[in-house]
């Protein structure tokens, strides 16, 4: 299955789909919104297509979501990866991509939709958070949940140790969703999703 990756910055997510290596799926472009963003430079070390779609150049985002769209067919792409990337998708681009659009958010969802969930999870003094990988719907930060990985909140933590923790772990979960769905392993009933075979059901990990 081919993998086309949207970000806006580092691109720490995007690295560890390029180190996952799966004989399922390849990251087949990576697209960011802003020029320069150090993710771009990832693919190109990894030797994979790297383009940049600046939204500013677009007269609306109808037309900065058809051109994604149009990279997105044009380099082959059959699953959509949002990692880190910083626009919200409108319901064109989300329809579209229905079932076939996942993001990784680092809070338990539905806990802390939006920005600065860290600073957040700390101000709530949850004893735990961490991050979910889910299908994208319209509504920001919502859809079926695919796989979350938790992370205990220490008393000493600060936004940047907690950070820290929850990103260990989106970089595992990330790679193992899309590995699901490359393979077929899950599917989107009711909104909710389930195992397509419950004898391989997978397992999740958890912490
Ligand atoms: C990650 O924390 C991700 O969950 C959020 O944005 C951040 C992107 O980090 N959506 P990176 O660019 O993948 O390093």
């Amino acid at each position: 299955m081919k993998v086309g990756v949207l970000l806006s910055g580092r691109g720490s997510n995007l690295q560890a789909l390029l180190d996952a290596r799966a004989a399922s799926w390849e990251v087949a472009v990576a697209i960011s919104n802003v020029a320069g963003a150090q993710g771009l430079a990832r693919a190109q070390a990894a030797g994979v297509s790297a383009l940049t779609l600046p939204h500013r150049d677009f007269a609306d985002r109808q037309a900065f979501e058809d051109a994604l769209d149009g990279e997105l067919r044009a380099a082959g792409a059959e699953l959509v990866v949002l990692a880190g990337f910083m626009r919200v998708l409108g319901p064109r681009f989300v329809d579209r991509w229905c079932d076939r659009c996942i993001n990784i958010h680092p809070s338990l969802l539905p806990a802390f939709r939006g920005l600065d969930t860290h600073r957040r999870a700390l101000e709530a003094g949850v004893r735990w958070h961490g991050c979910t990988v889910h299908f994208v719907r319209a509504e920001l930060d919502a859809g079926p949940i695919i796989l979350q990985a938790a992370v205990p909140v220490s008393p000493d933590d600060t936004e940047e140790t907690l950070a820290a923790r929850v990103l260990a772990r989106e970089h595992r979960v990330l790679p193992m969703a899309v590995g699901w769905i490359a393979e077929g392993r899950v599917k989107v009933e009711k909104e909710r999703v389930v195992a397509v075979d419950s004898d391989r059901l997978p397992v999740n990990p958890s912490q």
